[in-house]
């Protein structure tokens, strides 16, 4: 026998820098990998004729390769759920689901295949036909897409709250059927962050989830459950996973919010609080702290099936293990750029909450220490061809959509990601025809700013 000391199972009161690289890991003692190999598997074998039945009622559980738990514990057996299939869970992207809700500081993550299949997932299991939603309005342009288009066609309506502040706003968007109230950390592409503890007071106050989208914070700068949040999503495509190569998404159920009391309330949520036939308990009953969570990947995610490709979630998991270091160099490169864009004269703008000059400076300092991330905008002077002249002088910024990479990139969402909205609602947003957005990756500081002086150059030189 081993005189060594046993492996640590539980992270619980780690540092953040610990748990980005531990959480939800292994040791595999049969096999000595230290590394959790991708297990490439679509199901999952049954002992027997009476585990097949047991797993498909759930009533089976699991002693698979990961020794930690998940978390998604049944109230009635004390144990995990064995898995069935890979469209519910693999064990490579529990490792991930484990590090992530760990890092976030919520109950239970679920991977999915993509930050759109996250935002829905989330957001299926709380609303269905006839529901509502309430949405900040700065928020990216996929995902208003998303709302307007699909959720519409399924017959979920989203409404826009465009000052976060208002009260009053709040209170006349809110509806007897709306189901979630969602915004963004630091929404893209204009770092225009929102308040949300105070966002989560009205949550709390009409007994509505808050949903917040956590992609460009990630948990290194800001951890929403902090501030009152009960999902997070995120696109894993960015910095989590973090270089670029791997779309996924995520749900993380904070595992604070009362959904019985909210039923009691009238605010329902049967997927979570009801039974799905007489006899059977409810998500809630068997899953308590993980019962939304329970919910998404069950209800939604098995039968919609946007699962994570377990090659995808490896990447992932490995990606979290250097989430701080990079997020430190994002965050440090971004505020030296953005600080020297400003003093630029091709500049007339940047959006970038950390700097001293932006009227979200005493916010981003409140809950981010100014660290605001490192996707913002910048506008620069001549409108369309100004910002054409800046987008094609730029050599080392690739020119592409997507942010959170190693690389660091450059868009023009007015002719991109909000091309499909009418003029008068992009002027709303702010996204004007100068407006280029910037994503900071991990170059040094000074061959960006070289670069950014080049596109600068062209824009002086119409
Ligand atoms: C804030 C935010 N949420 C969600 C998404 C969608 O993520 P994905 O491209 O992984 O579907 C993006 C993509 O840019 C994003 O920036």
């Amino acid at each position: 026998m081993s005189r060594a000391a046993e492996p640590i199972a539980d992270w619980e009161g780690f540092d953040f820098e610990t748990r980005q690289v531990h959480a939800g890991s292994y040791e595999d003692r049969n096999s000595g990998l230290r590394v959790p190999p991708i297990a490439l598997s679509a199901g999952y074998v049954f002992d027997d004729f009476d585990d097949g039945v047991a797993r498909f009622a759930g009533r089976s559980h699991w002693e698979g390769a990961a020794s930690t738990s998940r978390g998604e514990v049944d109230a009635f057996t004390g144990s995990e759920p064995a898995p069935v299939y890979s469209r519910q869970g693999n064990p490579t992207n529990n490792v991930a689901e484990e590090r992530l809700a760990s890092l976030e500081g919520g109950a239970v993550a679920v991977a999915v295949s993509s930050g759109q299949a996250a935002i829905s997932s989330a957001l299926f299991a709380l609303a269905g036909h006839g529901d509502h939603i309430v949405s900040t309005a700065s928020i990216y342009g996929g995902t208003r897409i998303l709302f307007g288009r699909s959720f519409a066609r399924f017959g979920i309506e989203v409404d826009y709250v465009w000052d976060a502040e208002d009260d009053a706003e709040w209170e006349r968007a809110i509806r007897p059927e709306t189901k979630a109230i969602y915004t963004e950390s630091i929404p893209n592409p204009r770092n225009d962050i929102t308040d949300l503890r105070r966002i989560a007071e009205v949550a709390a106050r009409h007994r509505l989830p808050l949903v917040v989208d956590n992609t460009v914070g990630t948990p290194a700068l800001i951890r929403p459950f902090e501030h009152g949040a009960n999902i997070v999503v995120h696109s894993t495509t960015k910095f989590l996973t973090g270089h670029g190569a791997a779309v996924g998404g995520a749900v993380v159920d904070g595992g604070n919010f009362d959904w019985a009391a909210a039923e009691t309330a009238g605010r329902s949520f049967p997927l979570v609080t009801r039974a799905p036939r007489p006899g059977l308990a409810s998500m809630l009953d068997r899953y308590g702290r993980g019962a939304y969570a329970r919910a998404v990947r069950e209800s939604v995610v098995n039968d919609i099936g946007p699962s994570l490709s377990p090659f995808n979630g490896f990447l992932l998991h490995q990606g979290m293990e250097t989430l701080s270091l990079r997020m430190d160099r994002h965050v440090e490169s971004s505020q030296r750029i953005a600080a020297w864009l400003e003093e630029q004269p091709e500049v007339e703008s940047v959006d970038y909450a950390g700097l001293p000059s932006s009227p979200l400076h005493a916010l981003a300092q409140r809950d981010y220490a100014a660290r605001t991330g490192s996707v913002f905008g910048v506008t620069v002077r001549g409108g369309r061809e100004g910002a054409r002249a800046f987008f094609d002088g730029l050599r080392l910024f690739s020119r592409m959509t997507g942010i959170g990479d190693t690389r660091s990139m450059v868009l023009h969402p007015a002719s991109s990601t909000h091309a499909s909205f009418a003029p008068e609602l992009n002027e709303r947003l702010g996204i004007t025809e100068g407006l280029l957005r910037l994503s900071v990756g991990l170059e040094s500081a000074d061959d960006l700013i070289a670069d950014l002086r080049g596109g600068l150059d062209r824009v002086a030189a119409r």
